[in-house]
């Protein structure tokens, strides 16, 4: 890409990031306690991210980017055998649990085709690890199927979790900017029957980590 095409690129990305912000906010608060999201802040949002899917993958090169995720994923014991990564962006927390767990299948799913796209060039060659474009809303995966479902700077919807989880299965929260959840967050997850069993801030950023009632 030409300098100045590069800079007008760069340009688009940081007005549509301004411009879609609040549509961001509210979809990702909707969506997580509602299952539901305005279709034009769903525009806004992908748009977003169908154009930012390079700075995501720059941002994943920062150590930094994944330290409360790892911290995360650092508390869970078990071995998964099935592991969905949602809103996986350009796929490196995915990376990093095909890594942890080789015997286990990791699927990465995001809304997003460049993101997907982005993934798959980022990740080629892992053989545990695949990507597919898919809602978090609305999983084209069976019922009770997963061991465990991780997200990291993406709120899922713990109904939608609940279904594709085994009973006892994990869900994994992080985030890169935010520290751990309001008690309404924690509330909600309870109220689709999750217990909660370890969050902790962490350097940067923090996680939460819950257990589907077995
Ligand atoms: C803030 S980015 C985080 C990306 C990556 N997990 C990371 O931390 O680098 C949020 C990601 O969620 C995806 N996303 C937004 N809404 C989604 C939905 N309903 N279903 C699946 N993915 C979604 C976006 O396309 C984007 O890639």
């Amino acid at each position: 890409m030409s300098t100045r095409a590069g800079r007008l690129g760069s340009a688009l990305v940081a007005a549509l990031d301004r411009r879609s912000r609040p549509s961001r906010e509210r979809i990702a608060v909707t969506g997580f306690f509602l299952g539901t999201q305005s279709a034009l802040d769903n525009l806004l949002s992908r748009a977003f991210f169908e154009l930012s899917n390079r700075d995501w993958a720059r941002a994943e090169e920062h150590e930094s980017h994944h330290l409360a995720f790892r911290d995360g994923l650092s508390r869970i014991t078990c071995e998964p055998s099935t592991v969905v990564d949602l809103g996986t962006g350009a796929g490196g927390s995915a990376a990093v649990m095909a890594k942890r767990w080789p015997a286990a299948t990791v699927v990465g799913v995001d809304s997003s085709r460049q993101m997907v796209r982005r993934a798959r060039e980022q990740h080629q060659g892992v053989v545990n690890l695949t990507f597919d474009l898919g809602d978090g809303l609305r999983l084209s995966l069976g019922d009770e199927t997963v061991d465990l479902v991780a997200s990291l700077n993406y709120m899922p919807f713990p109904g939608e979790v609940k279904r594709i989880l085994r009973p006892g299965g994990l869900v994994l929260v992080a985030s890169t900017f935010q520290s751990v959840g309001s008690a309404a967050i924690e509330a909600n997850w309870s109220d689709h029957g999750f217990t909660l069993e370890a969050k902790q801030d962490a350097q940067r950023g923090s996680f939460e980590l819950y257990r589907r009632s077995p």
